[in-house]
C-alpha cells in the first residue's frame, strides 16, 4: 500500500490511474480502524479497480467541548489492517495541508435540512465540518464511488444530499453497520467504555429493536419512543435523543410513512454512543 501525505503525490497517482481507465473507490476515515471501517474497504474493492482510504482527524467537525486531542490515533496498526484488506493508497494529510489558511478563513459546505436536528442539534457545526472535509477529499481523490457506514445514518444522508445538490459525479455506497456479538455497534468511541459501561451499552440497540417491533402495529410513535428512552436510561445510560423519523427526509415520522428509521444517541459514562435501526412498516 502506498502512503502519501501531500496533495501533489496524491494527484499524480490519481491522474495515472485515470489515464489507464481504472475506477477509484474511496473510504474516508478518522483512523483507529475496526471491522466496521474494513467492511467499507471490502465494499469499495468489490466495486472499483483501485481503493483509496484516508485517515484524517478533521478538526472542523469537532466542537469546542469535544476533545479532539484525545481522539485515538493508531496509525501503525491502521496501516497494517488497510494493507491486509488490499487498499491501494492511503492519504494521511495533516491539518495544515487540508486547511492551510486555518479553519475560520476558508470556504465551507453546508447541507441544509438533513443536517438539522439529532446529531446536528447536539453538535452544532459538526455536519458543516463533515460536509466540507468530504467535499475537499472528493475533489482531491476524484472517486467514482465512495463508501460510508450506515452506523452514522444522518451523515450518509448529509453526504448523499451534498452529492445530489452540488452535482458531484460520485456514487455513494451505504454499508450496513458492523456490530459486536452483543449487538453494540462497533465504534472507536467504545474504547472509552469501562467494563461496567460496556456491559450496559448493548441495552441501547436492544431497546431500539424492542421499539422497532412495537411500531409495526402501534403508531403512537412519540409515546413508544418515550418508553424506549426510559428503558435505556434505566439500563444505566442517558439518552441524548431517540426519534422515529422518515428514512430519507429525517423529518418526524407520520402514520402514513412506511420507510422509517429510529435514530438514537446516548451517553454511556463519558462516551456518546450513536445507533440507528431502519424499519419498514409491513
Ligand atoms: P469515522 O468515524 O472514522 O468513520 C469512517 C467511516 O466508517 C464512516 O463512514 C462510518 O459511518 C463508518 N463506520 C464506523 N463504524 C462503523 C460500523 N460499526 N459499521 C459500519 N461502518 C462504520 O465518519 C467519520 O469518520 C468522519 O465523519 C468522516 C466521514 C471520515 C469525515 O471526517
Amino acid at each position: 500500500m502506498q502512503v502519501v501525505n501531500d496533495i501533489q503525490s496524491l494527484r499524480t497517482q490519481i491522474k495515472a490511474w485515470q489515464k489507464q481507465g481504472l475506477t477509484i473507490g474511496f473510504v474516508p476515515t478518522m483512523g483507529n480502524l475496526h471491522q466496521g471501517h474494513l467492511a467499507l474497504v471490502k465494499a469499495a474493492k468489490q466495486r472499483a479497480d483501485k481503493v483509496v482510504a484516508s485517515i484524517f482527524v478533521n478538526p472542523m467537525q469537532f466542537g469546542a467541548g469535544e476533545d479532539i486531542d484525545n481522539y485515538p490515533r493508531t496509525m501503525e496498526a491502521d496501516q497494517e489492517k488497510l494493507t491486509a484488506e488490499g487498499t491501494d493508497l492511503l492519504f494521511t494529510p495533516t491539518p495544515d495541508i487540508v486547511y492551510p489558511k486555518g479553519l475560520d478563513k476558508q470556504s465551507y459546505v453546508e447541507v441544509l435540512q438533513v443536517s438539522d436536528g439529532y446529531c446536528g442539534e447536539s453538535r452544532p457545526g459538526h455536519f458543516r465540518g463533515v460536509a466540507t472535509v468530504v467535499c475537499k477529499l472528493f475533489n482531491l481523490v476524484q472517486p467514482d464511488i465512495a463508501c460510508f457506514g450506515l452506523k452514522d445514518y444522518q451523515q450518509v444522508q448529509v453526504i448523499q444530499t451534498m452529492v445530489e445538490d452540488l452535482n458531484m459525479p460520485i456514487d455513494i455506497v451505504p454499508v450496513p453497520t458492523k456490530r459486536e456479538d452483543s449487538g453494540l455497534a462497533m465504534s472507536s468511541r467504545n474504547g472509552y467504555l469501562t467494563a461496567e459501561e460496556k456491559a450496559n451499552a448493548p441495552a441501547l440497540y436492544q431497546n431500539m429493536q424492542w421499539l422497532a417491533e412495537q411500531i409495526q402495529n402501534n403508531d403512537d410513535f412519540i409515546g413508544l419512543a418515550k418508553r424506549a428512552e426510559a428503558k435505556i436510561n434505566a439500563a444505566g445510560m442517558q439518552v441524548d435523543y431517540l426519534n422515529i423519523v422518515h428514512a430519507r427526509t429525517l423529518q418526524p415520522a407520520s402514520e402514513d410513512d412506511n420507510e422509517l428509521v429510529i435514530l438514537a444517541a446516548a451517553y454511556c459514562g463519558k462516551a456518546r454512543l450513536i445507533d440507528n435501526l431502519q424499519v419498514t412498516i409491513s
